[in-house]
């Protein structure tokens, strides 16, 4: 299992995306996340433009809709030659299982699927009172996991307090992808449930996704280095 620090590109322009992306020397080629701001903003075109540039990019797009809707968007997707994409497993298995299929290109080749569990922002509260879900959060992830993993996919998105839970409970090939990670004594910013890149990797986390305390800090290629050392143990 590749084990390895994403960037989350959080940037509203091309131009900006592309002057952070310029800080690393040539052959330096961390893997990226592009979201929702970014490809909204600019479309199809930075994808192709910053995989041009020799980056692996993890799509994150949350897609969640009717099975044939995800499985035609995801063939969209995997025309991009990205390296990871994901959806909601709220859409259950019957979406999941069309999502894999959308996704596999005609040489049977395809970027990673990775199912959104509980998003990471939404609490006990909500969990209970809004979703009406009376199950803990724990064991409303795990379960997610588990029908993520029996769809097919390749691994969930969670908090680093669950990966530990979900590493031990499914398939060794089942992946943990990982936001809400900050440096020992870094700013937490609007995330509530942090852990360090050491942890992280000490927990069983396979990639961690880490935005601002490496976009904003004043040195981001040190940052970045920072993290991946952090992060395997080095
Ligand atoms: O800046 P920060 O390190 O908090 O960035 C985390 C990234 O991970 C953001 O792009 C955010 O949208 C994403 N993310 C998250 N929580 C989730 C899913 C995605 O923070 N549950």
């Amino acid at each position: 299992m590749a084990r390895d620090v994403i960037i989350a590109l959080d940037f509203p322009t091309r131009v900006e995306t592309l002057t952070f992306l310029d800080r690393f020397p040539g052959g330096e080629k961390p893997f990226v996340k592009i979201g929702m701001e970014l490809y909204y903003a600019e479309g199809p075109s930075i994808v192709r433009e910053i995989k041009a540039r020799g980056h692996r990019i993890f799509l994150d797009l949350k897609l969640h809709d009717i099975p044939n809707t995800v499985k035609r968007a995801m063939s969209v997707l995997s025309g991009l030659d990205v390296d990871m994409v994901n959806l909601h497993a709220a859409g259950g298995s019957s979406m999941m299982k069309a999502a894999l299929e959308g996704l596999t290109r005609p040489d049977g080749s395809r970027p990673l699927l990775i199912a959104v569990t509980q998003l990471t922002s939404t609490g006990a509260d909500t969990l209970k009172n809004e979703l009406l879900i009376d199950t803990p959060m724990a064991e409303t992830v795990l379960s997610y996991a588990k029908n993520a993993a029996a769809s097919g996919l390749d691994g969930v998105v969670c908090s680093p307090l669950e990966a530990a839970l979900v590493k031990e409970r499914c398939e060794d090939r089942f992946c943990t992808v990982t936001p809400g990670v900050r440096f020992a004594g870094g700013d937490a910013g609007d995330q509530k449930r942090v852990m360090t890149p050491e942890k992280a990797g000490q927990s069983g986390c396979d990639y961690v996704v880490m935005g601002r305390p490496i976009t904003q800090a004043a040195d981001p290629v040190e940052a970045y280095r920072r993290a991946v050392r952090e992060f395997s143990g080095a």
